[in-house]
């Protein structure tokens, strides 16, 4: 008889985002006449960039004539893109970073997902607390949480981040392997500078461990002393991955279209990292669509720059409106200047459930609770930045009415 894999089973729940998005339908549903506002999930609204569009549309009229057609393509992405990265988002900022360091692919979600399966399911994972959901479900899948007891994963090692620390991690105080790290954080908002930086590169360099980089929102970085990629760090091109996205950076949620970079230096008992991935990808992905990567190139033209770089001041814009209005209603919030995230304690010890709920039913605001990001996000809420100016404006009224 056919087994399943029954690390799934342990899985609590079903994924955050879907569960808030069923109780916003069920608001939805009970109230037809009130007005709903999303302010959960980190999906972008402004249309894309007309650099990105025509760029779009140039690549699909070639994909209508023989001589510009495009079949499959390479797993890795087209070298016009990857050169594009190396040189826009590397070298200048003084990294060096070969094209054949970049898998260019649909998604960070993804990416950040499926690269544990080129580690072993031995290793000690360490993962901030509250974190992102997919680095942790995506080790329980794999086998590699251990069993899902009181809240937390038996195999895991949780870096809590609280107000305390500055929801900056500690150290690991025992020997771990892989290390995921998401700087500018999501979901507290909050971002690591260089020097912040450093030691987790130290350690990672000390213990052999690897580090995961997410810095899928590094567009939004205002602050000179963070850095964009963690290769600005020295010595981080022999200890981590970094999963990059255009997602937020240039509203491909929906587009799909992201990047990872592993550099050859990069390796276990001297085997590569870089050539397990290439084989990984090889082996169970067929590259983003011609037309998409076209569209990905046009974000850095000079017009496309231009535009993106707009979308974000507008999100910022958005972020800073969230922060002034919560504050006014005497919330203490979090994150927000380099982030599009803002990290908001719930008021009088409500839960995180709790004050999501009087949200929704009072203000008819979605929001994401804290407490499904970890236990440490307990007693806090998650806004995003990313609704419409005018939404952001109405929501934020709304809210400040029913505290
Ligand atoms: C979020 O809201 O945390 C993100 O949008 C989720 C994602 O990027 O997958």
């Amino acid at each position: 008889m056919a087994k399943i894999n029954d690390n799934y089973l342990k899985l609590p729940g079903a994924y955050l985002f879907s569960t808030v998005a069923r109780k916003a339908e069920e608001f939805a549903a009970a109230h037809p006449d009130r007005e709903l506002i999303k302010m959960s999930i980190g999906d972008v609204t402004k249309p894309l960039a007309p650099a990105v569009i025509k760029a779009m549309k140039a690549a699909a009229d070639e994909m209508g004539t023989a001589e510009g057609f495009h079949g499959y393509g390479p797993e890795q992405g087209y070298d016009f893109l990857r050169s594009k990265i190396a040189e826009c988002d590397y070298k200048s900022r003084g990294i060096d970073i070969d094209i054949s360091e970049i898998f260019v692919s649909d998604g960070a979600k993804s990416d950040c997902g499926n690269i544990g399966d080129i580690f072993s399911v031995d290793n000690k994972v360490a993962v901030c607390d509250p974190v992102y959901p997919v680095y942790v479900d995506t080790n329980a899948m794999a086998g590699r949480a251990g069993d899902y007891v009181g809240e937390h994963w038996t195999n895991l090692y949780y870096m809590p981040c609280t107000e305390e620390n500055g929801f900056m991690p500690e150290l690991p105080k025992e020997k771990v392997d892989i290390i995921y790290l998401c700087f500018p954080n999501n979901p507290t908002g909050v971002a690591a500078t260089r020097e912040q930086l450093k030691p987790w590169v130290e350690y990672a360099k000390e213990n052999g461990a690897v580090i995961l980089y997410d810095s899928a929102y590094e567009a939004f970085i205002t602050n000179p002393d963070v850095p964009h990629s963690i290769y600005e760090i020295e010595g981080a091109k022999e200890v981590a991955i970094e999963f990059r996205s255009f997602s937020k950076t240039a509203g491909f949620t929906g587009t799909r279209c992201a990047y990872t970079v592993v550099p050859h230096t990069l390796k276990i008992d001297g085997t590569e990292l870089n050539s397990l991935w290439n084989r990984r990808q090889c082996t169970k992905f067929n590259g983003v669509p011609y037309v998409i990567q076209r569209a990905a190139e046009a974000v850095y033209s000079e017009d496309g720059r231009r535009e993106t770089k707009a979308a974000i001041a507008y999100y910022l814009e958005n972020a800073k409106i969230i922060r002034a209005a919560l504050t006014e209603a005497g919330l203490t919030v979090y994150g927000g200047e380099n982030a599009p995230y803002i990290w908001a304690k719930t008021p009088d010890g409500l839960k995180s459930w709790e004050f999501f709920d009087k949200i929704l039913d009072e203000a008819g605001v979605v929001t994401t609770p804290g407490s499904g990001f970890g236990p440490s996000g307990e007693g806090f809420v998650r806004l995003t930045a990313f609704s419409t100016k005018e939404n952001t404006i109405k929501a934020m009224e709304k809210i400040k009415a029913i505290l």
